[in-house]
């Protein structure tokens, strides 16, 4: 059996958040699949995630000069053999501290921009909104998959669940429930 070790980074900053639950679902599914599976998750809330100031200096020394929590979650990123981000989607896009974590991949971006990228790991994306049309994920979705790739993480699964209005929708909601078990277990199968 391959020991796969999950990083779960979460956006949301809901108690009864409709993303967190399906992403334990995805990952319940998953452990399923590999009992070996370890996961460690992070909430960015609590995290000190300073903007990104456009200094550039990362373009020479692929570092960020900014010291916060972002050096703790890279580190994370780069042992983890499977990435999952989980997050809503607010205003089309992001929330603010994940767009700041994502914007502040800025180093990573000089590296892969010069073809110093590593051996591709696997990540999934989790997103849930009110809306239930496909062009409400696009702005989130890009912008994590972008954040994942610059980190050599290919997305191979996004997960898009709408009508998640409210607290706690997800978890009485059979067929976004469904959608996540299917999504995870072909996750598991590649
Ligand atoms: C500030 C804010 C902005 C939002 N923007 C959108 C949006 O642009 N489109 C949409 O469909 N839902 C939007 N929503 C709804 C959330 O995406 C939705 O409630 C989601 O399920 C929340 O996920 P969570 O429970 O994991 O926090 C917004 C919610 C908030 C609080």
């Amino acid at each position: 059996m391959i020991n796969i070790k999950a990083l779960v980074i979460t956006a949301s900053t809901r108690k009864q958040s409709n993303s967190v639950a399906a992403t334990k679902l995805f990952i319940r599914t998953l452990k399923i699949k590999n009992a070996a599976l370890t996961v460690k998750t992070i909430d960015i809330n609590p995290l000190k995630i300073k903007p990104c100031t456009a200094c550039l200096k990362c373009r020479e020394s692929y570092a960020c000069v900014i010291k916060d929590d972002v050096s703790k979650i890279l580190k994370h990123l780069a042992t983890a053999t499977v990435v999952i981000i989980a997050s809503p989607v607010y205003f089309m896009g992001a929330p603010a501290k994940l767009k700041a974590l994502i914007d502040r991949s800025e180093p990573a971006w000089f590296k892969y921009s010069k073809g110093m990228k590593k051996k591709w790991k696997n990540g999934a994306i989790i997103l849930t909104a009110e809306a239930n049309n496909r062009s409400t994920f696009v702005g989130a979705k890009n912008e994590i998959k972008s954040f994942l790739a610059v980190n050599g993480i290919k997305t191979k699964t996004t997960v898009t669940l709408g009508t998640m209005q409210g607290e706690n929708i997800f978890i009485q909601d059979k067929k976004a429930q469904r959608k996540i078990i299917k999504a995870a277990m072909e996750f598991a199968n590649d």
